[in-house]
């Protein structure tokens, strides 16, 4: 029922406070896990559930990250003539043949909503997906390509949601739904307070939209913290079009946060190649003096 989704929007203009100093002058999205930068795990998820566009709506000191994604012939040079093939291909490989980046400025930071929005030129009258990279899921398929196949059957809206403790439903879009229609939402709040949310089921970073959101969006005033807020896009839509809460399959770290950041690279060291089996020796070591 749902077409394909070709389109993959990126807002990556945030500062990143919650991680200074080291977001000073470095995109936090650039943050690695390992060996591969937050952003690239995003663009990774995305191409792998079929989108061939990647929209990036930047900001201020985010130039690392069209570097990141654009070709580097010295580098490659460099690795070709001192036979690093392996490097060479990780490198070549980051964005593949048959896929475009595109990168727009959101001028002023005005909120998630009008970041999304900003992309609008962009993904055209199409279904398209938002990622936001902080929200990393470690999950296979991926979270987006998951939702991808919900939304071919019924079409719509989609947005990736996980019971979070009541406590925490101030830091997240929140939303109600009707468990006999497929967990269609009924309501979605922004940031409520515990005693205010509607359910502990709380929205993380992955999202499948209508193109009908930016018109949505082109009228939504200032919400939540006084910003242009998604979550309040998505509430005036869902009176006209089905939004589906899907629960995915997978294991989510906030990366935006310390502690979520820590415990995204340990899981992920422990699974790489290159480091998991001296990793886990390592670890193994370190909890037994710790337990003494
Ligand atoms: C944004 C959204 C929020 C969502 C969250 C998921 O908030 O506004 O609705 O639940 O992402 O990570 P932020 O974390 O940018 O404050």
């Amino acid at each position: 029922m749902g077409q394909k989704v070709r389109t993959a929007v990126f807002p990556v203009a945030g500062r990143g406070t919650r991680f200074l100093p080291v977001t000073k002058a470095s995109p936090k999205e650039m943050l690695p896990i390992v060996d591969k930068p937050l952003i690239q795990y995003a663009v990774e998820e995305a191409i792998a559930a079929g989108a061939t566009k990647l929209v990036f709506v930047t900001g201020a000191s985010k130039r690392a990250i069209e570097d990141h994604f654009d070709t580097d012939p010295e580098l490659e040079h460099a690795l070709t003539e001192s036979g690093k093939d392996e490097l060479l291909a990780s490198i070549r490989g980051i964005v593949p043949t048959g896929v475009s980046c595109v990168y727009i400025r959101q001028g002023e930071p005005l909120g998630l909503g009008h970041a999304v929005l900003c992309a609008r030129p962009a993904v055209g009258d199409e279904p398209f997906f938002v990622h936001l990279a902080d929200d990393l899921i470690a999950g296979e398929p991926g979270c987006l390509a998951q939702m991808a196949d919900e939304y071919a059957e019924h079409g719509g809206s989609v947005v990736a949601v996980e019971t979070v403790p009541r406590e925490s439903t101030s830091s997240y879009g929140i939303v109600a739904v009707d468990g006999e229609d497929r967990n269609r939402v009924t309501e979605i709040v922004e940031k409520p307070a515990p005693e205010d949310a509607p359910s502990n089921s709380a929205v993380v970073g992955r999202y499948l939209l209508a193109p009908e959101i930016f018109d949505k969006l082109e009228k939504t005033g200032r919400g939540a913290g006084g910003e242009i807020q998604l979550t309040d896009g998505i509430a005036d839509l869902l009176n006209e079009s089905a939004v589906y809460a899907y629960s995915f399959a997978g294991v989510r770290y906030d990366c935006g946060s310390k502690l979520g950041y820590l415990q995204a690279t340990v899981a992920y060291g422990l699974e790489h190649p290159d480091t998991g089996e001296s990793f886990r020796e390592h670890l193994k070591g370190v909890l037994e003096i710790s337990g003494r």
